[in-house]
């Protein structure tokens, strides 16, 4: 598998253990994902230290407020420089839209190109119809996310339906041998990109295990 296409998720709290885990997984991988544990932790700080490995930001820390307050987190989050954010989809279109329009317009004020922007669909520890997952997708699409983040399980039917130029980010992914903890709608890395997805999240199976590179190297 192309290593670019693994996302990491950073879930610690302090920056001694995020300066361990850069230590070891920044030659290798291009994206880190700062979720809320992290991000309520440590913030801009955490942020910095990435920056610093020279590596790109998935800010995950899933929207969802009123469009205006959102409209300004999302002016943040581009003025961040993240590579990626993401907001709920079952926010609204108009909050989906406000997201849209503080990310431009804080990327035009600052000339760089627009941070991507996806829709959480269901999260992956929650049992949801295909159907849900979809209306979601069209959503988000119809509202001009740039894709989705959502389980593996479903990864495939977003591809058929919505078709090609639309990201699809999966966590919830496990190796072979891995155990499942909180998640429920899991697939292995190899599973998931046979599905559509353009990246996929993986956090504890490599970040708790006693080896992470070695877990990594298993994946490639
Ligand atoms: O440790 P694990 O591999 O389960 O981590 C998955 C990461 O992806 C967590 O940071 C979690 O917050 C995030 N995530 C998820 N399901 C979603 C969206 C994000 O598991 N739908």
């Amino acid at each position: 598998m192309e290593k670019d296409k693994i996302i990491i998720a950073l879930d610690v709290n302090t920056i001694k253990e995020t300066q361990r885990l850069l230590d070891i997984l920044s030659p290798h991988v291009r994206i880190f994902k700062v979720g809320m544990e992290l991000f309520y932790s440590c913030g801009a700080k955490a942020i910095e230290l990435i920056r610093k490995h020279d590596r790109e930001i998935f800010l995950d820390l899933k929207f969802h407020d009123i469009p205006n307050t959102v409209r300004n987190a999302a002016r943040v989050a581009a003025k961040m420089g993240v590579f990626m954010f993401n907001v709920h989809a079952s926010g609204g279109t108009s909050m989906m839209k406000a997201a849209l329009e503080g990310a431009e317009e804080e990327s035009a004020r600052l000339g760089v190109d627009r941070t991507r922007i996806l829709g959480v669909t269901v999260l992956t520890s929650v049992d949801a119809t295909q159907g849900q997952v979809l209306t979601l997708a069209a959503s988000a699409k119809k509202a001009g996310l740039d894709g989705v983040v959502a389980s593996p399980k479903e990864a495939a039917v977003i591809r058929k339906e919505i078709g090609k130029d639309f990201l699809i980010v999966t966590p919830g992914i496990r190796p072979e041998g891995s155990e499942k903890q909180d998640q429920k709608r899991t697939a292995t890395p190899q599973e998931a990109m046979q599905a559509g997805a353009d990246y996929i999240v993986i956090g504890r199976p490599v970040t708790k295990a006693k080896d992470p590179l070695k877990v990594l190297e298993g994946i490639w």
